[in-house]
């Protein structure tokens, strides 16, 4: 069967199975388009923010992290323009009443087939919360639509406090929410969903120089994470269709299997957000004195779809094996320990050994004893964890004395074994994965 067929229901599939993505509220009937992580998928995800963290902003001299709240003023939202520009055209078919995105569905009633509609209406995707106890139209918020906004609003006071100065960058991590009209396909596209993404502030003339190196930096993380690049592509957004702030924006595409659509975008923001947030010229050249606002280069990377895209690129089928081939990075466990037979004392005090000498690196490490050998590496090969270590008999010395002390270690993606000192397995586990 090709690996292509069925690819999602396969991936909904395992996800639930193994524990990585569960639908939200399951034993109430579910909320539409919600979605939970299981242990596997929090690791998994986990392991995904923190290389993104350690790549943009632990190895790099010009950036610095914030972390900001999730309700701001609604006066950032107006200032922003998303009170008044962040909306897609809602359309009602005059049949079936169902409501749609007007630019996602080509003319045709997805649910009825009916090309008869009422006006476009344009629908705020901001999400209002009600502060506090009072009914007062005073106390509403929005929940935040993108987490750009507090990066720009918090401009100064990082620049104040830090020793950044152009260029560099501002890079956060967290939930924003949209009211989306047209949620849907898993994890692609919810309600709530986790962006990581920077702003990367310039001298306004070197804006090209940086957006082209941006780009390429966005490629080599696709890479890292497992990307299957022959299935990414970039797609300009021509004048009209880019979001209200943009200048130029590329989109950043995967071919899903339902079709090839965003990944990633990559913005040009000009001045724009620093301009309407501050009255004068936030910033200083050290060298000229000159103050200027600075513009921006945005990179934003939608974890969830992150997520998705490393389980579509990772599942591999080999005859009756299924694995998952993350990147050993991003992998949730890096190794899984078994004894041989879980009924010989003996191995099972050995593997508990090794087991608890491998989580105490720490590195994140599965415990199995049940069924056979090959079902176990069966089981670890659908969670994709690279390495498999088994304590047999040998191990214990029984028949051969130079092997006293090894272990067989399995190659997730080659199926081959090889025999290994324990003393060096901590070394060669932490190597292999650079946990
Ligand atoms: N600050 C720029 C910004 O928010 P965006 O293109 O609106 O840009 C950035 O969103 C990224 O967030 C997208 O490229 C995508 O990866 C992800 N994303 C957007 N809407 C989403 C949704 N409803 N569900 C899941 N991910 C979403």
């Amino acid at each position: 069967m090709e690996k292509s067929e069925n690819l999602m229901e396969k991936i909904v599939a395992l996800c639930k199975r193994r524990g990585f993505v569960f639908p939200g509220s399951e034993i109430y009937g579910g909320l539409a388009n919600s979605w939970d992580y299981g242990p596997l998928g929090t690791e998994l995800k986990n392991n995904i923010k923190q290389l993104w963290w350690q790549t943009f902003v632990h190895a790099r001299a010009d950036m610095v992290g914030i972390d900001a709240a999730l309700i701001m003023s609604p006066k950032v939202w107006e200032a922003s323009g998303h009170v008044a520009g962040f909306s897609d055209p809602l359309v009602e078919c005059k049949k079936c009443h169902q409501r749609f995105r007007e630019d996602q569905i080509g003319g045709v009633c997805p649910n009825c087939g009916s090309k008869e509609f009422n006006e476009p209406k344009q629908f705020n995707l901001l999400f209002p919360v009600r502060l506090g106890p009072t009914e007062d139209s005073s106390a509403t918020a929005y929940l935040r639509g993108e987490i750009a906004q507090a990066m720009f609003v918090d401009f100064k006071n990082v620049l104040d406090s830090s020793r950044v100065r152009v260029p560099f960058g501002i890079a956060s991590q967290g939930k924003a929410f949209r009211n989306e009209i047209t949620p849907g396909n898993f994890i692609f596209r919810t309600r709530e969903f986790d962006l990581m993404e920077f702003e990367y502030f310039v001298k306004p003339e070197e804006w090209e120089k940086w957006f082209e190196y941006w780009r390429g930096e966005m490629h080599r993380w696709l890479i890292a994470i497992g990307a299957d690049m022959s299935k990414v592509h970039e797609h300009e957004i021509p004048d009209g269709e880019r979001a209200h702030y943009s200048e130029r924006t590329i989109d950043f595409e995967f071919d899903y299997p339902f079709g090839q659509k965003e990944l990633y975008g990559l913005a040009y923001r000009t001045d724009f957000d620093l301009k309407n947030h501050f009255a004068d010229a936030p910033y200083k050249d050290p060298e000229t004195g000159e103050a200027y606002y600075p513009h921006v280069i945005e990179p934003s990377f939608g974890l969830d779809r992150t997520v998705l895209v490393s389980l579509l690129s990772a599942y591999q089928e080999d005859g009756e094996r299924v694995y998952m081939k993350f990147p050993p990075r991003i992998a949730p466990y890096k190794a899984a320990v078994f004894p041989l037979l879980s009924n010989k004392p003996e191995l099972v005090a050995k593997a508990k050994e090794i087991h608890a000498m491998l989580l105490a690196h720490p590195l994140p490490t599965a415990w199995d004893d049940r069924g056979n050998i090959g079902k176990r590496y069966f089981a670890q090969d659908e969670i994709g964890t690279p390495y498999c270590i088994t304590v047999d008999f040998d191990t214990l010395g029984e028949s051969h004395e130079e092997l006293k002390d090894t272990v067989t270690v399995r190659d997730r993606d080659t199926g081959k074994q090889e025999r290994m000192k324990i003393s060096e397995l901590k070394n060669f586990i932490a190597w292999k994965t650079y946990a």
